[in-house]
């Protein structure tokens, strides 16, 4: 659905180019959720932008649909930026259009004049996004969520195939993220959209993303399931997001006084919910400490991931059995 080739942006900056994007190579299929998560200044907006060539690359080439887009100009671009919606954190709703104006925004601006066609095509978005009681009041009188709410619809009016969110979630509150995640996580089932999300918290990304690029200084470096990335995270930046999510220290767990060797299992799918560790514990006659661990979902897949201490004489036996198991092990360093 979208391809970078590539693709840089160096941005002029007082006479001289200053790199914000090395080139990037980089597909997202139809119909995925890709999340993007980098730090302040890491190149994630850029990134995005090129997509719907508010940006357009320095260097290489952007393909939508297997369409070179990179020098589109004129009806090809309004075309192609009919086709991509956009979601912003600070929501650029017009204070003084309604909420069912707010969404007919870009119907009128693409050339829809039947005011019938409009108010059902509004009505149909209201729905959807669950704000059909609000359609009258202004923006001021919603919550962020609502906002974000009206926001979606607005974005999805003129039918694109693709959607792009930069850090739509970031001015709202835990449940209020999460309701609006839901919300995008439908839209992508129900309406098969490609979702492609910015946002600077891992578990944005456990929730809906199906895919992960990592962005660092400007450079793509991890990029994978979220499932993997999540579970085995290489690049130092990677780590650091995931330990920030799980609430745990990122330089690795340090337990004195505690006798074993230190394992990090983790469990996906079926393997989560059944009695694994204590039939290999019975069998084998080992004893373990539970140091850490979390059992959660990575959007819709079960997994848990626990740091243990195990010792005993028939350990190498029962790492064997865990992994014949399909639990992925790995030691930990002390
Ligand atoms: N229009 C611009 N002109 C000059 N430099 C820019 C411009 N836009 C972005 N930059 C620079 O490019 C780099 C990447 O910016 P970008 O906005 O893509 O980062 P980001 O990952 O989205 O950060 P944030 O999480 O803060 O939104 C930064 O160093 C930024 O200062
Ligand atoms: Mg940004």
């Amino acid at each position: 659905m979208i391809r970078f080739a590539s693709a840089s942006k160096s941005y002029r900056v007082e006479g001289t180019l200053v790199p914000a994007l090395e080139p990037v190579d980089l597909t997202i299929e139809a119909g995925e959720v890709f999340g993007i998560i980098g730090h302040s200044g890491a190149g994630k907006s850029t990134l995005l932008r090129l997509i719907n060539l508010l940006e357009r690359p320095t260097a290489g080439q952007v393909f939508i649909a297997d369409r070179d887009v990179t020098h589109a100009t004129g009806a090809e671009l309004r075309r192609l930026r009919a086709g991509i919606g956009m979601i912003f954190q600070h929501f650029n709703l017009l204070s003084s259009r309604t909420v069912a104006d707010n969404v007919a925004f870009p119907l009128r601006l693409h050339g829809e004049h039947d005011e019938a066609q409009i108010q059902a095509r509004v009505d149909e978005l209201l729905a959807l996004v669950g704000l059909t009681a609000h359609a009258r009041k202004y923006p001021a009188q919603l919550s962020g969520g609502q906002k974000q709410r009206v926001g979606i619809a607005r974005a999805l009016a003129s039918k694109p195939s693709i959607l792009l969110c930069d850090e739509a979630t970031s001015a709202l509150d835990p449940q209020t993220t999460a309701s609006v995640l839901e919300l995008l996580a439908d839209i992508n089932r129900q309406l098969g959209l490609t979702i492609v999300l910015i946002t600077h918290e891992m578990d944005v990304i456990r929730r809906v993303c199906d895919r992960v690029a990592v962005l660092d200084a400007g450079r793509v470096v991890e990029v994978g399931d979220v499932a993997d990335v999540f579970l085995h995270p290489q690049h130092p930046t990677t780590r650091r997001f995931v330990a920030e999510a799980d609430h745990r220290e990122g330089r690795g767990p340090a337990f004195p006084g505690i006798d074993g060797r230190l394992f990090r299992l983790s469990f996906r799918g079926a393997a989560t919910y059944s009695p694994l560790l204590s039939r290999v514990v019975r069998d084998t006659g080992i004893e373990y400490n539970l140091l850490s661990g979390r059992v959660d979902r990575i959007k819709d897949t079960p997994y848990g991931q626990l740091t243990l201490a195990m010792h005993g004489e028939r350990l190498d036996e029962a790492l064997a059995q865990l992994r014949a198991s399909d639990v992925d092990i790995e030691e930990v360093a002390r």
